[in-house]
């Protein structure tokens, strides 16, 4: 893994640019933070409630000069097209995207709440959850692509880097968290879809997906967390994860899960090992499902039903 310094500067040795989404807290402090020390520019997208603590982030910073906050919320198209254009303005090229603005359900989904006449009502917190963690991801990684693409390319032929914050409840449903494990399927999924096309476009996308780290998401149950001795993940962890992810030109399509202080790629596992869990039959359906898709130049969208 190649991660010097000259990994954090452009061919004519200015600073990479890196909006972080998410940026004022949490896991999402530490990376801004990172990435800063290594003499990055840093643009923190987090929502106008989170501007204080943006702020006194910044102001912390050995040299605030290379840093901004953007008040940004991800589920508004509004809000990150301009957060992309004042990004540009203030530093030029995009180089990493950090997709990491998310939040946890306050009430379960199974929660059946009752309106005065007895009817189940709308879980509308789920909507929320999927709409921040899915559709702010979405919308985050959209324009990063679009941003990127026209990049000149880097000394390794990449035009920028996108790491997409999932989640273990990317790929484990126990805890039974439903709109957030419904939203964290979703972003590996997403990743899962962009590769093609990102592939074509120069950027490269991966998934960092951590395990239990004591931020705010985590505080209704942390002190319990740590009496029971199980490994927990720093904030520092996850951000190293992060940063070494998007930087290292071998990352493509990768996901990164990051428990206690172990780090482990597990989407070549899962690809390589498809006839164990699959079966040699239906792997090999799939596969010729593959290359009919792939023969086909992707696959053929059906006209909107009127
Ligand atoms: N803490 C964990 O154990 C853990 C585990 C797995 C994944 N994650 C993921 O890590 C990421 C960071 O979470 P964290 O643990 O640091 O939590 P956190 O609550 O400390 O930070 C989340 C940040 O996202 C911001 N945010 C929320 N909604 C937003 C919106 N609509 N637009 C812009 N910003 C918004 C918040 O203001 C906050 O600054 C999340 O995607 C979370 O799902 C966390």
């Amino acid at each position: 893994m190649n991660t010097s310094a000259s990994c954090y500067h452009l061919p004519n040795n200015k600073p990479k640019t890196v909006i972080i989404t998410g940026g004022a807290n949490g896991i999402g402090a530490k990376t801004a933070r990172t990435y800063h020390g290594h003499g990055c520019n840093i643009i923190i997208a987090d929502l106008p409630s989170s501007s204080d603590a943006a702020n006194a982030l910044i102001a912390s910073l050995t040299e605030p000069s290379r840093a901004r906050y953007h008040p940004t919320n991800v589920t508004s198209w509004h809000d990150i097209q301009a957060l992309f254009r004042l990004s540009k303005e203030t530093f030029g090229q995009i180089d990493i995207v950090v997709s990491n603005a998310g939040t946890m359900e306050s009430k379960g989904f199974f929660d059946f709440e009752e309106d005065e006449h007895g009817e189940l009502m709308e879980a509308t917190e789920a909507g929320r959850v999927i709409d921040i963690n899915l559709k702010g991801t979405m919308n985050t990684l959209r324009m990063a692509m679009h941003s990127m693409k026209s990049n000149p390319p880097d000394a390794d032929g990449t035009r920028g880097s996108i790491v997409l914050i999932a989640s273990t409840s990317g790929y484990f449903g126990g805890t039974g968290v439903v709109s957030y494990i419904s939203s964290k399927h979703g972003v590996v999924g997403l990743s899962r879809a962009s590769q093609s096309v990102a592939r074509q476009l120069g950027v490269r996308v991966n998934v960092v997906a951590p395990f239990f780290t004591p931020t705010h998401i985590t505080s209704g149950y942390s002190e319990k967390w740590k009496e029971s001795g199980l490994p927990a993940n720093t904030t520092e962890d996850v951000a190293n994860a992060i940063v070494s992810t998007s930087v290292d030109p071998a990352r493509q399509g990768h996901s990164m899960m990051v428990a206690g202080n172990l780090v482990r790629e597990i989407e070549e596992p899962r690809t390589t090992s498809t006839k164990d869990w699959l079966g040699e039959e239906i792997s090999d359906i799939m596969t010729r499902g593959g290359k009919f898709f792939n023969d086909l130049g992707g696959y053929t969208l059906p006209q909107a039903r009127s």
